[in-house]
């Protein structure tokens, strides 16, 4: 994927011959009503790849992410602005329903974060809630999503278990099967590793690896191996602007940017 970056029309472009998932286009994100934090952001994530937001912290990357969800409704005073396009829909639009478009495009955060619940209601409450009563069936989107997130073999025999009492891989896996359950295209993963060992960040990386053949993932890292290891492409965030975008070898071997290599080879952030 040869992307340019358009510096005078503020446009990353992508060849047609990519399908795209989802693209922004002169997304900004605002603060307290005024802050800008994200300055007209403009891109596209490929359908069935892996694309990593890196950046040094505080660079807007978990602004960014949280904004292809409409998460950053749930801030008070943050204010999005630019679009959000999602199978031909604006989804930045008010008229636009969050709760669908968190259907479509689920998301994963930087700490586990299951229900005080059984490992089996973790994943059946939502679906129960939505009006799936019958057993066999929950018993069905229970099992597969935990397979999905590879966790199934080692949780199948303790489903009525407290999610609490996991390891924070496995809780970790347990909030991606949980995502995966309302069978989204997109999922946001924001730092999904960092409370966790090498083990289960090498787990969870070669879950994401299998899951692409499904979704479309977007993750955050501050980890620059785990991007070069697990991405197809890379976006490097600073202070609030995309500064560069390319596929992840590029970004990691030839970057078009000083700032762009001085940030994947250590110099700073
Ligand atoms: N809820 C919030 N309210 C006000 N400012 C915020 C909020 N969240 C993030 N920011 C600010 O937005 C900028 C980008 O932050 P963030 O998206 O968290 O960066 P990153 O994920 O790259 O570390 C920072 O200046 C941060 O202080
Ligand atoms: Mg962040």
């Amino acid at each position: 994927m040869a992307t340019t970056y358009d510096w005078t029309q503020r446009k990353i472009m992508v060849p047609e011959q990519e399908e795209i998932a989802l693209s922004t286009t002169d997304l900004r994100v605002f603060y307290n009503g005024t802050k800008e934090a994200i300055h007209g952001v403009t891109m596209a994530f490929p359908k069935n790849e892996i694309t990593a937001l890196i950046g040094p912290s505080g660079s807007g990357k978990s602004t960014y992410l949280r904004a292809l969800n409409r998460m950053n409704d749930t801030i008070d005073g943050a204010r999005v602005t630019g679009e959000i396009n999602y199978e031909g829909v604006n989804i930045n639009d008010a008229k636009v329903n969050v709760f669908e478009v968190r259907k479509q495009i689920g998301m994963v955060f930087q700490r586990p974060n299951p229900f005080p619940k059984s490992i089996y209601e973790n994943i059946a409450f939502i679906h129960r809630r939505e009006g799936v009563k019958d057993k066999k069936k929950l018993d069905e989107i229970v099992e597969t999503s935990l397979k999905q997130a590879a966790l199934w073999d080692q949780v199948k025999d303790n489903l009525n278990k407290s999610a609490l009492a996991m390891s924070g891989g496995q809780a970790q896996r347990l909030c991606i099967a949980r995502a995966l359950s309302v069978k989204p295209e997109i999922i946001l993963m924001d730092e999904p590793a960092s409370a966790l060992d090498p083990i289960s960040t090498m787990q969870i990386e070669e879950t994401m690896m299998e899951l692409k053949k499904n979704y479309t993932i977007i993750i955050v890292t501050h980890n620059m191996a785990q991007a070069s290891r697990a991405s197809d492409n890379t976006a490097f965030f600073y202070s609030g602007d995309l500064i560069e975008y390319d596929k992840t070898s590029t970004i990691f071997t030839q970057p078009s940017l000083k700032s762009t290599e001085d940030y994947v080879s250590g110099h700073f952030g």
